[in-house]
């Protein structure tokens, strides 16, 4: 990675990271070197070998609890890998702003804005904080991190059988502590223990469930059983999230926190037009990517959101051939960024894949294809709507392979 100690000391601002990205297109684009894209892979399916870092861990959490109380048992097992990803933020803070002065900020301003959190997040956050013995301000800066920082690929395709498959990649920590000598991204790899499997239950039946980071109570993964499956993608944009966030912590709070929302459609809403409606017309801090998938035949859409509004809604089309429809970070009518093209690979492995031929195994095959699967990529989750099943496993990109 060229500039790494120059990028590290940039993160810290998502506005930089966007910057950060040009400025690597103008610097690298005469010297860049072919990504690592190989031919489609096949029989990865049972995960297994180099790629294949591990099982995650399945847990129960109790929606009749307080929400102070729902999470103790996940931070009970993941305190010490929690503690540790903090200390690396704080590390990479500190580089942004010697002298210690952000964390400070972290430690006595971020407590006032979890007041401005709305229930049940503020009251889960607080027990998070408690139970990990970690200040209150730094679990809520871990809580905002995600909605700053997320790149991934995302994808619903639909069988011959009407079946709906619901599978994504989730890349995280660009930017964020290049590790030389292993070749890794810091923070991508202190994330990969705090991958949990949650189930989450109302008088003792599934609400739903998720793959999800350990003392993070927001949702990027999800499933309600019978009903849909949920993603989300960031969605880099001149509208940003920053401008978002900032005026949330200077007082206008309209919009919501996208993976807020995304936890309030998963647990809340009925059907898939719920979920569509709730998705595409909530006011949000920053724009995003809303991968749905429904429970009957064509019901799949990408959502691409502003912050006010609904830009466009891409659904499955079965009339014109569109048997899936898949989101990396980039508008779907509009051409990747040359250097971050995920999605002409995902999409070339799931046309030779063939709609016949999509199951979880096959499209577990397209998510460990590089660049689909790159140094960021921190889990892969594969969703199966009409059983309800939820799979992940987390992943390594053994080089040769992008770093992202
Ligand atoms: C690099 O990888 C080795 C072996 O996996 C590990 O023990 C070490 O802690 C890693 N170094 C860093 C800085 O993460
Ligand atoms: C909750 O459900 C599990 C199995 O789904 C069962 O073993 C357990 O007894 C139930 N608990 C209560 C309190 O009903
Ligand atoms: C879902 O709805 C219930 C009942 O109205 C509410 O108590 C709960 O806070 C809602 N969940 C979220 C995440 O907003
Ligand atoms: C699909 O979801 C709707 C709305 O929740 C539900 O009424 C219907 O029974 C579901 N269909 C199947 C096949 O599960
Ligand atoms: C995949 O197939 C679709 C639909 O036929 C086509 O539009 C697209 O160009 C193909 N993409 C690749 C990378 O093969
Ligand atoms: C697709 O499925 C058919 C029938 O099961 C099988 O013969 C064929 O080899 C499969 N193709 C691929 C690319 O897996």
């Amino acid at each position: 990675m060229l500039r790494g100690d120059h990028l590290h000391a940039k993160m810290g601002s998502g506005l930089l990271c966007l910057s950060v990205l040009a400025l690597l297109y103008t610097s690298v684009s005469t010297q860049f070197v072919p990504p690592y894209t190989e031919d489609c892979r096949t029989g990865m399916y049972p995960p297994k070998g180099p790629t294949f870092k591990g099982a995650v861990t399945w847990y129960t959490v109790d929606l009749d609890l307080p929400p102070s109380k729902r999470w103790t048992e996940v931070i009970t097992d993941k305190k010490a890998d929690l503690v540790t990803m903090i200390a690396a933020i704080k590390d990479l803070a500190d580089a942004f702003v010697p002298s210690g002065k952000l964390i400070n900020l972290v430690d006595k301003d971020l407590p006032l804005i979890l007041n401005t959190l709305p229930y049940p997040f503020n009251e889960e956050i607080v027990g998070i904080a408690k139970d990990s013995g970690v200040p209150l301000g730094e679990i809520v800066l871990f809580n905002i991190f995600y909605e700053v920082f997320t790149v991934c690929t995302s994808m619903v395709a639909e069988g011959e059988n009407g079946n709906l498959y619901h599978g994504r990649n989730l890349d995280f920590g660009l930017f964020m502590g290049w590790d030389t000598k292993n070749k890794s991204w810091t923070i991508t790899e202190k994330l990969k223990p705090l991958v949990v499997n949650v189930d989450f239950r109302r008088n003792n039946h599934t609400v739903f469930k998720s793959t999800n980071f350990a003392g993070y109570v927001g949702m990027l993964t999800g499933i309600r059983p019978h009903t849909f499956t949920l993603t989300m993608n960031e969605r880099f944009s001149l509208d940003g999230g920053y401008i978002g966030i900032l005026e949330w912590i200077l007082g206008k709070r309209d919009g919501m926190w996208m993976s807020f929302l995304t936890r309030s459609v998963l647990e809340n809403a009925t059907s898939y037009e719920d979920a569509k409606n709730q998705l595409a017309q909530t006011e949000l801090l920053a724009p995003a990517y809303f991968i749905l998938g429904g429970n009957q035949t064509g019901q799949g859409c990408v959502i691409t959101r502003s912050r006010l509004l609904s830009l466009d809604v891409w659904e499955l089309d079965l009339k014109l051939g569109r048997w899936y429809v898949l989101e990396t970070n980039y508008d779907h009518w509009k051409e990747p960024l040359f250097l971050d093209d995920r999605r002409t690979p995902a999409m070339k492995c799931m046309n030779e894949t063939m709609q016949a031929n999509i199951s979880m195994k096959t499209m577990y095959d397209v998510l460990s294809t590089k660049p689909v699967l790159n140094k960021l990529t921190t889990y892969t989750t594969l969703m199966e709507v009409s059983n309800g099943r939820l799979e992940s496993y987390i992943r390594d990109c053994p080089d040769p392979c992008m770093p992202w």
